[in-house]
């Protein structure tokens, strides 16, 4: 990896601030960080907007865009449209060169927080078709198609404070059109002892894209996350400490029920309340929002 000073960003062509929440294992908190992670930048005043990149649709699903809930007459997701079975053009469109698709670009499919009462930020939904990507995004040029789309985005007039992609769990060519694209990764891993080869792995992968498209990224954080008050957590929490505490910031988040709840009712953590307090929760993202915009604004200064 490039010597990117510790907790520093890298602003990409477009101008704009731009991070990718990865991890190639699945259920390591990528999407809650991302969801919530914008959530906490839009609650800052800052405009935001989520990429869901991942053909699982879980980012999409958590802000009630996708499917509703048959077994809970009462969810809200169950008012909303599902954007992941569309047939108008979906983020596939956006990223692949083929026949069967139509030319879309990344702004048509841009859904406007303004429209919903519970969005804080925009979104770019998932949709069914994506679990094709990794078969037709088999190309070089694919790899860079997610930037592309974003260069053109701002082209058109499209501003944003910031822009976070919610990677799918593995180490396919959409991670890497991610990883591209935003230059910029937050990591978000389990404090459990698989964790360790996962970041390995992870971080061969960063490096060989330095070297194969000549782009430099950054560690702009690690979320070590369900992070519980017990021997294990302890263990991995001073392994990722020795690892990664020169690099980037270290954020923990506990294991927290409403993280779940407020997926499941298809909004992000600053919307949902219930009987239990959320500060825990809302702290640990304002924190994150606060020290990525630190990142950004040293980097500002030094260019
Ligand atoms: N800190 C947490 N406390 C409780 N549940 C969590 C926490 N972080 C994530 N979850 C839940 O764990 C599951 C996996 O998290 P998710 O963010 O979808 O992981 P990934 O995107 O890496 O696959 C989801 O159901 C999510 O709601
Ligand atoms: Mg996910």
């Amino acid at each position: 990896m490039s010597e990117t000073p510790r907790g520093w960003g890298v602003f990409p062509s477009t101008g704009i601030p731009t991070v990718a929440f990865g991890n190639q294992k699945g259920g390591t908190g990528k999407t809650t960080a991302t969801i919530n992670s914008a959530a906490a930048l839009a609650a800052r005043g800052h405009d935001v907007l989520a990429i869901d990149l991942d053909p699982q649709a879980d980012l999409t699903k958590g802000l009630g865009l996708g499917p509703g809930d048959e077994n809970d007459a009462s969810n809200p997701k169950n008012e909303l449209p599902n954007t992941l079975t569309t047939d108008d053009g979906n983020l596939l469109d956006v990223l692949v060169d083929n026949p069967r698709t139509h030319d879309t670009a990344l702004s048509e499919i841009v859904v406007d927080a303004d429209e919903y009462d519970h969005l804080n930020f925009d979104i770019v939904p998932s949709h069914k078709d994506m679990g094709l990507a990794r078969d037709w995004m088999d190309d070089a040029s694919a790899r860079l198609s997610l930037k592309v789309a974003l260069d053109e985005l701002v082209e058109e007039g499209y501003t944003y404070d910031y822009i976070l992609i919610d990677c799918p769990p593995d180490l396919s060519v959409l991670t890497d059109a991610a990883f591209i694209a935003a230059q910029n990764v937050f990591l978000a891993a389990q404090t459990q002892a698989t964790s360790r080869d996962a970041l390995d792995d992870l971080w061969d992968q960063l490096e060989s894209i330095e070297d194969n498209q000549q782009v430099e990224i950054a560690i702009v954080g690690l979320l070590a996350n369900m992070y519980r008050d017990d021997g294990q957590s302890q263990k991995f929490l001073k392994a990722f400490d020795e690892s990664f505490a020169s690099m980037a910031p270290i954020f923990e988040l506990p294991m927290r029920v409403a993280i779940q709840r407020a997926w499941d009712n298809g909004c992000d953590i600053f919307e949902w309340e219930d009987s239990n307090d959320q500060q825990v929760e809302r702290d640990v993202f304002l924190e994150i929002a606060g020290t990525m915009k630190r990142a950004f604004d040293k980097a500002e200064v030094e260019a």
